[in-house]
């Protein structure tokens, strides 16, 4: 069978998604998660669009180990500089260039002829590989493109240097038996295409990214791009879950297999959307939490009598396992760390002591603690942000007839301070009470909370983004609590943009912030 490789780009592609905007830490700890999941390459970010993104890039190619790791260039020596920089230290580096291909781009964007453009490619394509050996070029837009012009600049690139040739949907406009009509095309008459990995990249505006991907590697596509949950601008990328599962499920029809650890699926896929913000719909293919769920009576009897009746992915495969050990206020360290090494969690005595306590506070709370609970106490951890506020007591009170009202105590710095605002609601009144106390002018751009497990005492878990100028963060929070869930979230979110502001030389004004 062949095997195709997993490009994912949820840290480029995916993070352009208005709202996902990620820290250095949290793309780091997403490119250890892709590595340990097994993908092939990591595209980290677009080196050359900001300082942050450039850093974010270096310190993922720095110490990331197992994939190629890749950032995108456009076809110009400055952006191409900036990857080869930043790349330079992974074990695997690759530079990624892309050139617009579509006669629209290249008349309405790149004002420049067909001749011109190509020569373009050609040159960024030998300048690249001056610097590194695996050189990626991506024809955008290729699907609106001449198939005549496609096909040469196809063929001058591999000529140029280029190993891996990437032929995207830019702008979702392809339909299954066209794609694998054009994909088959180009292996024919390409002449050196054999020369080269052959990739398809597609996006997902007519709901049809992973049917088009999946066309591209029957056809004979070797590296398939695209993003855990479908992530990425506009209606998003092709899920790369979906076309992992699909040639798994599929080999019959595919002749193809991947590398990938199918049971850290789930776990990137949570991961991911936790840290971007961007919860799974519940009936999402592969991941969704209604994707193992049966309620029908027929199926329930079919499921019972054998899974295989009503179910062609066992939960296990991606990775939620079914246990043994039930989990309660009662329950001690060992048991909380024998379930967390379960979903893969590992840390050090200390974080332990940490999270048995905080686990022991939701624990008292419900009478037992499931596997989401306790994804949900971890994800509730800090990433990459110092805590210069901290919730330290919230009271509020809401009366029918009565304006809402709530009290916050923040720590900032050694100090404990306190506020009390009205609002249209507690949420809204607490917010404005944390807007008081950390003088902060941002805007609630988005604000969300869900249960993590079902029933009435489930956790509930709070998604803020807050946009600071034009930066957006995404802020969490936990608790049974979901008034308490929602103050955490939007405590996180500012915390993340003190840090943010820090990090680009802006000055505080609040007191005990240097
Ligand atoms: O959609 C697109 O064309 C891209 C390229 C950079 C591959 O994201
Ligand atoms: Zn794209």
């Amino acid at each position: 069978m062949r095997k195709v490789d997993i490009f994912d780009t949820t840290l480029r592609d995916g993070e352009q998604s208005p709202g996902c905007s990620l820290n250095g830490a949290e793309k780091l700890e997403i490119a250890h998660q892709l590595a340990r999941l097994g993908v092939d390459v990591v595209e980290a970010g677009f080196a050359a669009s900001s300082p942050g993104d450039f850093a974010a890039v270096r310190t993922i190619a720095e110490q990331v180990r197992g994939p190629v790791v890749t950032a995108l260039a456009r076809g110009v020596k400055s952006d191409i500089d900036a990857v080869a920089k930043a790349v330079k230290p992974a074990e695997r580096p690759r530079i990624h260039i892309v050139v617009s291909a579509s006669n629209i781009h290249l008349e309405r964007k790149m004002r420049k002829s067909k001749d011109d453009v190509l020569q373009m490619g050609i040159d960024s394509v030998r300048y690249a590989r001056s610097l590194c050996d695996d050189v990626e070029y991506s024809t955008e837009d290729a699907s609106r493109a001449d198939l005549d012009y496609l096909c040469r600049t196809l063929e001058e690139v591999i000529k140029a240097g280029a190993t891996v040739v990437n032929i995207p949907d830019t702008v979702g406009f392809a339909v299954p038996g066209e794609w694998y009509e054009a994909f088959s095309a180009i292996m024919h008459r390409v002449p050196n295409i054999d020369k080269a990995k052959i990739s398809v990249h597609c996006h997902n505006d007519l709901g049809m990214a992973t049917a088009n991907s999946l066309e591209a590697i029957r056809a004979g596509a070797t590296q398939v791009e695209g993003c855990f949950n479908g992530i990425g601008e506009r209606a998003g990328n092709a899920s790369l879950e979906e076309i992992i599962m699909a040639v798994h499920m599929r080999p019959d029809y595919y002749n193809a297999r991947t590398n990938i650890k199918l049971d850290e699926i789930y776990r990137t896929c949570h991961l991911i959307s936790n840290r971007m913000g961007m919860p799974i719909p519940r009936n999402k293919a592969v991941v969704g939490g209604n994707a193992f769920a049966h309620s029908s009576g027929i199926h329930q009897d079919g499921i019972l009598k054998d899974r295989q009746n009503y179910e062609i992915i066992s939960p296990e495969l991606i990775g939620l396992k079914s246990h043994d050990i039930v989990l309660t206020a009662r329950s001690g360290r060992a048991a909380l760390n024998y379930r967390l090494s379960a979903l893969g969690y590992e840390f050090s005595k200390e974080d332990l002591d940490a999270t048995y306590k905080r686990f022991l506070e939701v624990a008292d709370r419900k009478k037992e603690v499931f596997d989401e609970d306790l994804r949900a106490i971890m994800d509730d951890q800090v990433v990459g942000s110092e805590e210069t506020f901290v919730l330290e007591h919230l009271a509020f009170s809401s009366v029918s007839g009565e304006e809402p009202n709530a009290s916050v105590e923040l720590r900032i710095g050694d100090e404990v301070k306190q506020a009390t605002s009205e609002g249209d609601g507690p949420i809204d009144a607490a917010y404005k009470a944390v807007d008081m106390l950390t003088d902060l002018t941002v805007k609630l751009e988005d604000y969300g909370v869900r249960a993590v497990t079902g029933g009435q005492e489930a956790m509930g878990e709070a998604t803020v983004k807050v946009r600071d100028d034009d930066h957006y963060v995404t802020g969490r929070g936990a608790s049974t609590d979901v008034v308490e869930a929602s103050v955490l979230a939007y405590v996180n979110a500012m915390n993340k943009i003190v840090e943010e502001r820090l990090r680009r030389g802006g000055k505080i004004a609040i007191p005990n912030v240097p």
